[in-house]
């Protein structure tokens, strides 16, 4: 593309934004002027950051048509290179290959681009390349501070560029269905009174990640690129080096198990609930992990007021343990329990015993389907009056047959098409995500946290 086309359709992209300020969830009707008048149909991607979730984001877009993959940014040669080579032989162009985001956003015509870089960079990547006219989809956890993530929805609202937060189980069938169907319309559960959800790892896969020391970027580009961030002047080389592997491990990189592996259920709490929590009360340690900065195990309880009374909501982030279940969220109501996950092996639906209201209808419509009925346990120490008539098990329908990053790149792509709205745009994630940034001071203080707006707000 010669530097006037280039120039023309830029400027072209940056008219567009102009035009869509200020109108946040309507940009999509904005964008569709914007997508009907552009020069090329295909959406010139550029990837900042090309480690492990960039390959799990590529792989579940490579079969999404219309896509050119443009350009790719890292400051690791040998993924820089891996990217591109798997673009380049799934393809057959060459993307235009960067060690600075910044001078990719500068030379390169992009439209959209996808940030998968260590939490403490997303604010900063996102303010760039929509400040570039580009959409963006970035990774959660939004950023490692509440103040990064605000930073990134007043540049999606200041530019009118659309910007996607990575909670991929908001575009999932599965739990739409569910929220929408199941819970809202058929309100399968009852009254909501409390929620419970897990993510338990084994010490196995929470181990230091290592990395072959001759790959790693040398210590004037850790520094360049803020690795010793709140160490500034006292880290060696080796203290960087596993900084830039491993910076979940790190307070001024990250925010630690709960948000790196919370923040997926955490968010599905509140988007289910519709609101935000009103307190939160936390407690963590350093257990196993002991020279850890961040907790190694947080259990957390969420407090909401909803229409029909209160409703409490448990969470537990162990990374010493797997027993108990691998990871999903649970909606404990009056007549049924939903029991949700990204893993169908971790999915159900449990009518409560006592429940009047029948659900043969549901499974008549081939909605539901019958896994077992409630039988009592039994054994000589079974007491029937203490315990309540046993649940029947239903399967959840609503099972993925493509990636579960898919369905929301695709809702990010018909956003910037024009033909859909973002199911989680920045403003509502962070709506969603800031109550997680509490957890970790109430764990630390051993306190309950009472949101006010200053908290809480956006
Ligand atoms: N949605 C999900 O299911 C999910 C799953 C895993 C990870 N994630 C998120 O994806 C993001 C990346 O995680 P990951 O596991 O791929 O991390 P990673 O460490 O494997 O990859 C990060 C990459 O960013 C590069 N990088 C670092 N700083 C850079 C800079 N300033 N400019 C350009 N490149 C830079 C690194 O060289 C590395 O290749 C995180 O925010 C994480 O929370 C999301």
């Amino acid at each position: 593309m010669s530097e006037e086309t280039k120039t023309n359709r830029r400027d072209f992209l940056r008219k567009g934004s102009v035009a869509g300020a200020g109108l946040v969830l309507g940009a999509p009707a904005i964008l569709s002027a914007e997508a009907k008048n552009a020069p090329s149909d295909e959406l010139r991607v550029g990837f900042i950051g090309c480690g492990k979730q960039h390959e799990v984001l590529f792989d579940a877009m490579k079969n999404i048509p219309g896509m050119r993959y443009t350009a790719v940014a890292d400051i690791m040669k040998n993924r820089l290179g891996g990217s591109a080579s798997r673009i380049k032989n799934m393809f057959g162009d060459m993307p235009g290959r960067y060690f600075d985001v910044e001078e990719m956003l500068e030379k390169e015509d992009l439209d959209v681009v996808f940030i998968t870089t260590p939490d403490f960079w997303h604010a900063p990547h996102t303010v760039m390349a929509l400040e570039a006219g580009c959409h963006v989809y970035c990774e959660k956890m939004m950023s490692d501070t509440l103040e990064g993530a605000r930073s990134m929805v007043a540049a999606m609202d200041r530019t009118g560029k659309l910007l996607q937060i990575g909670h991929q189980r908001r575009s999932n069938p599965r739990y739409q269905f569910t929220l929408d169907y199941l819970i809202n319309q058929e309100k399968i559960c009852g009254q909501i009174v409390n929620m419970n959800g897990q993510w338990n790892r084994a010490v196995g896969s929470s181990q230091d990640i290592s990395v072959k020391e001759s790959i790693l970027p040398d210590e004037k580009t850790l520094l360049k690129y803020g690795f010793d961030k709140g160490q500034e002047g006292k880290l060696s080389l080796s203290d960087l080096r596993h900084r830039f592997v491993n910076w979940r491990l790190y307070k001024d990189l990250s925010g630690g198990p709960i948000s790196d592996l919370g923040a997926h259920q955490i968010d599905i709490f509140n988007w289910f609930m519709g609101t935000q929590p009103k307190s939160v009360m936390a407690s963590g340690g350093r257990n196993h992990f002991k020279s850890r900065e961040h907790f190694d195990n947080v259990m957390c309880v969420f407090e909401y007021d909803t229409p029909e009374g209160g409703a409490r909501a448990f969470y537990q982030v162990l990374t010493t343990t797997s027993a108990g279940g691998g990871y999903y969220e649970s909606f404990m109501g009056t007549e049924g329990t939903v029991e949700i996950s990204e893993r169908a092996a971790y999915t159900n639906i449990y009518r409560e015993g006592g429940c009047d209201r029948s659900w043969d209808p549901l499974v008549q419509r081939g909605i539901l389907k019958k896994v077992a009925s409630g039988q009592a346990a039994g054994g000589s120490d079974a007491i029937a009056s203490y315990e309540s008539a046993p649940p029947d098990q239903f399967e959840l329908p609503g099972g993925l047959s493509k990636p579960p990053h898919q369905p929301h790149i695709e809702n990010f792509v018909a956003a910037v098409r024009g033909q859909a709205k973002l199911t989680c745009d920045g403003r509502h994630a962070l709506e969603s995500e800031a109550p997680i940034y509490w957890v970790n001071p109430a764990a630390e203080n051993s306190e309950t946290i009472h949101f006010t707006d200053e908290h809480l707000h956006v």
